[in-house]
């Protein structure tokens, strides 16, 4: 049995991100050295390791908008999707838990929620074998494989 979320029937894949923020000025160098990431001397080998960049600074400075409005110019660039999720690091209610938030992208990326494992170790092996499969909006081709 399978099933896929609401983003994916419309979409193919999932594209996550909320919108940008309007009228996003400055952090220039910012950008150049995220772009870099992908078409400069740090752009890493297809084969290679996958590359995690985190922005740092205190509450307000922008980090989120700044990650927001860079990903949405890229995301041409990953055709298998982009995924989003908010930690709630900040404000209220509980931080997200590594369960909620792999539980969250497996489902968005097409995985049944019913064949989502509870165990931790299970649900986080079964999220590496669906990031290593090959990249491309072809959901029909990748439920075939879950
Ligand atoms: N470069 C920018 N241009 C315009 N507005 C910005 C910019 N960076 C942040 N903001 C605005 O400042 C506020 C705080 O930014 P946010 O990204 O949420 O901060 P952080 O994630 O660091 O807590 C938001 O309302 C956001 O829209
Ligand atoms: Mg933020």
């Amino acid at each position: 049995m399978t099933s896929t979320s609401p983003a994916q029937e419309l979409n193919g894949v999932p594209r996550q991100l909320p919108l940008a923020v309007r009228g996003f000025s400055g952090r220039v160098g910012y950008l150049a050295s995220l772009d870099d990431f992908l078409t400069g001397p740090r752009k890493p080998e297809a084969s290679g390791p996958v590359v995690i960049s985190a922005v740092d600074g205190t509450a307000g400075v922008g980090k989120t908008a700044l990650a927001v409005h860079w990903a949405q110019r890229v995301q041409h660039r990953f055709p298998g999707g982009t995924l989003y999720v908010n930690l709630r690091g900040y404000g209220p209610g509980e931080p997200a838990s590594p369960d909620e938030v792999l539980g969250g992208f497996l489902t968005a990326l097409g995985v049944d929620p019913a064949r989502i494992p509870g165990d931790p170790d299970a649900r986080a092996a079964l999220h590496r074998s669906v990031f290593g499969r090959s990249p491309g909006p072809d959901p029909a081709r990748q439920r075939r494989h879950l």
